[in-house]
């Protein structure tokens, strides 16, 4: 049994240079918020409580991290305060003992095996603090970690402003995680002082007081890429990139062929079976799982929607919200599809709309068909019977029923009821007229010619 874990999250600030009216937090990487990629990265470590703390008037946050408890930092005084914010957390903490570990919201790349190197490194030297650093390339504006030569350990760690020009050479950096004992980690965050050069309670003072208390710290270096905080939209277009690399890795390694990973867009969530092949310029939103032997071809769109085994997208096709699509069913070359489904071997292959609706198996969906699920006030829905044949160019003014095998002639609008086997059509008459258009054509040239 591994011990208790508790994980506090910083999520107080707004991100001023984001210039946006979200808080920083709150911005999506891989579809999904960053402050619930670091809460997710907890519970994948079974964290017994995980809480956030948030700024003012942050609700929208408190929402999208629920049901995580929140606590406000009303002041932002600094790390350590924004910490000691979930105080009553805190001494649940201390009372069960184990780790408490802290993690920034606005740095989402953190994985599992890192962290789990980080409890491991403080539970092996029994130490009251453990901080995970990094090799920075350029080391400008990060805490320093300074390491005892002889020891080994972690002695302190020297913000930037506070750094003499020996301290600033240090390129070994604090990421800002840090796992404590939790059985010291109240009194170390009071015994914190404000006396430095930004007036701040520092959460990274913890090292120097934990060791004049007899304890030890120590250090361990990650990836910088991993630590890779968000405080621009440039920045929070990299951790993109890194993520997507991440994602389109892992759905390969389980057995997805992306033809040409690089641009394919996938969420945290997407989940392909295998044997699927993804074809260029593909956009998985949130919310989407392909089951085996899928094709997806080239410049499709998927959402919130079920893909069955063997069936065949695109390309050019929408998958929005609800589209479930079953075994071997064909959806073609812009058509739409939402909150809709299309079951087994049913094909809708040719510039369709297909809303609020269900497609029988083996139904065929001629091409420009249209479910006019919509009047302007309310959505109704069509059902298609197994084996139906829908003719070119039909209109289904719902609510429509269409019994199984039933054929729709093509260019109908059909409202209503049609029973199964039968066929409707819905068409004016259809006139001929021997001869009349060469008559047409000889008049028209002779009027011509007069002129
Ligand atoms: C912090 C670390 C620094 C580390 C760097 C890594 C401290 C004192 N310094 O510096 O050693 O190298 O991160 O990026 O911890 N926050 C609150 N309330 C506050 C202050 C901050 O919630 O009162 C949150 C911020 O929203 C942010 C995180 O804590 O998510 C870090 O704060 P920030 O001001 O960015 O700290 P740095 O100066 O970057
Ligand atoms: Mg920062």
């Amino acid at each position: 049994m591994s011990r208790p874990l508790s994980v506090v999250v910083l999520a107080a600030g707004m991100g001023t240079r984001m210039k946006s009216d979200l808080p920083k937090v709150m911005h999506k990487v891989a579809g999904k918020p960053m402050v619930n990629h670091v809460i997710d990265a907890a519970e994948t470590l079974a964290a017994q409580q995980t809480l956030v703390v948030v700024g003012p008037d942050m609700d929208a946050l408190k929402a999208a991290v629920a049901p995580h408890p929140t606590f406000e930092q009303t002041d932002r005084l600094g790390t350590a305060h924004a910490v000691l914010a979930a105080k009553p957390a805190l001494e649940k903490a201390q009372e069960t003992g184990g780790n408490m570990i802290v993690l920034y919201g606005d740095s989402p790349l953190f994985t599992r095996t890192t962290l789990q190197r980080l409890i491991a490194a403080r539970e092996d030297g029994d130490c009251s603090v453990a901080v995970l650093g990094f090799r920075a390339l350029d080391p400008t504006g990060y805490g320093r970690l300074v390491i005892d030569s002889v020891s080994g350990d972690l002695t302190e760690i020297v913000e930037e402003k506070e750094c003499d020009e020996a301290q600033k050479r240090i390129n070994f950096c604090n990421s800002g995680v840090m796992c404590f004992a939790a059985r010291d980690v109240i009194a170390i965050l009071e015994a914190i002082g404000n006396d430095n050069a930004k007036g701040e309670y520092y959460l990274t003072d913890a090292v120097a007081v934990a060791r004049t208390c007899g304890g030890r710290c120590v250090a361990i270096a990650v990836d910088e890429q991993e630590t890779l905080g968000v405080n621009s939209r440039q920045q929070l277009a990299d951790a993109e990139a890194i993520m997507q690399d991440r994602l389109r890795a892992r759905v390969m390694e389980n057995g997805a062929t992306l033809i040409d990973p690089t641009s394919v867009f996938l969420s945290a969530d997407t989940r392909l079976g295998r044997d699927v092949v993804v074809e260029p310029h593909v956009v998985f939103g949130p919310g989407v799982v392909v089951g085996d032997h899928v094709k997806i071809k080239a410049f499709s769109h998927l959402e919130s929607c079920v893909v069955a085994a063997n069936a065949d997208i695109g390309p050019y096709a929408r998958l929005r919200p609800g589209a479930d699509i079953g075994p071997a069913a064909r959806i073609g070359n812009f058509v739409e599809i939402k909150n809709a489904v299309v079951e087994a071997g049913a094909k809708v292959n040719h510039l369709s709309y297909i809303g609020d609706a269900r497609i029988g198996a083996d139904a065929n969906i001629g091409a420009g068909t249209i479910t006019c699920n919509y009047n302007g006030f309310l959505k109704s829905h069509t059902d298609i019977g197994a084996g139906a044949f829908i003719g070119s160019n039909s209109a289904l003014v719902a609510p429509v029923t269409i019994g199984d095998g039933a054929i729709v002639a093509a260019g109908s609008t059909i409202s209503g009821v049609v029973a199964s086997d039968a066929l409707v059509m819905e068409r004016a008459p259809q006139i001929e007229k021997p001869g009349w258009a060469a008559r047409f054509r000889a008049k028209m040239k002779a009027l011509k010619a007069k002129k």
